[in-house]
């Protein structure tokens, strides 16, 4: 204690702790550190989630992101999450996932913000620029995702699961992911961003978008046929030009 808490949370379980260990030693994990604003205890952390919490850790004397299946997570292990964080970061999305084992994956640690708040905080001469150019890039990245069938699956909550480092979007958890299923990426992050989602209305108020009917047109023509050409035209309404 209280170090058994994290590791085999939300039960301290001494026997499960061992075996994890084990598995934090194979992956070449020297040091884990607390700091963070979520807690438990007086254990900071990076974040929690619904399957797993996130600490930092060190390996090879780099700072890493520790994923950590929690003891009473719904799947049995980290290894298909890994996978799928894989197949996304092969077309250059996501944070990187470097490795994994039954109960822990190790990934970049991204270190930044929410999406709503980075656009708060942006203001002044350039501020239009700035969010359309940060809007492209991840739409892009989620087109990448639609190209190669891979549905993220929670991208209607964006606000925890892109974290912006600085300007550059990284699009996280890729846990409720799934390959050959309709992909949906592009048509839920640009629902959540411009129509329905919490900073849609501001968005469109700093892109100057007076009615969302023309991009919600775009994004049902995208639905239908998810063509380059029906993806530059969706593009175009948020007045982004390629
Ligand atoms: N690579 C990362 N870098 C920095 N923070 C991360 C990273 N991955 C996850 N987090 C943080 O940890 C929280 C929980 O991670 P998440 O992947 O959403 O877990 P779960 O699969 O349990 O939903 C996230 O909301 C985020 O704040
Ligand atoms: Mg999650």
């Amino acid at each position: 204690m209280p170090y058994l808490q994290v590791l085999t949370y939300p039960r301290p379980n001494l026997t499960v702790a061992r075996a994890r260990l084990k598995q934090l030693q194979k992956l070449g994990v020297t040091h884990v550190s607390f700091g963070g604003r979520t807690k438990i205890g007086r254990l900071g952390l990076v974040g929690i989630g619904t399957v797993s919490i996130v600490v930092r850790a060190t390996v090879d004397g780099e700072e890493r992101a520790l994923k950590i299946r929690r003891y009473d997570a719904n799947r049995s292990s980290m290894y298909e999450e890994y996978r799928l964080t894989g197949v996304a970061n092969r077309v250059g999305v996501g944070a990187y996932a470097y490795s994994a084992s039954r109960d822990f994956m190790l990934m970049q640690l991204v270190e930044g913000e929410e999406i709503e708040d980075h656009f708060r905080a942006i203001r002044g001469v350039g501020t239009r620029g700035r969010v359309r150019e940060i809007i492209h890039r991840l739409l892009n990245q989620c087109r990448k995702l639609d190209l190669i069938a891979l549905d993220h699956g929670q991208l209607s909550d964006l606000r925890k699961h892109v974290i912006m480092a600085g300007d550059e979007p990284y699009i996280i958890d890729f846990e409720s992911s799934g390959i050959g299923r309709t992909p949906k990426n592009v048509t839920t992050a640009a629902q959540h961003l411009l129509i329905g989602g919490r900073p849609a209305s501001m968005v469109r108020r700093v892109l100057g978008i007076k009615s969302y009917e023309p991009v919600l047109d775009a994004l049902k023509r995208y639905k239908r046929d998810m063509s380059d050409e029906n993806y530059v035209l969706l593009l175009n309404t948020l007045g982004i030009t390629t």
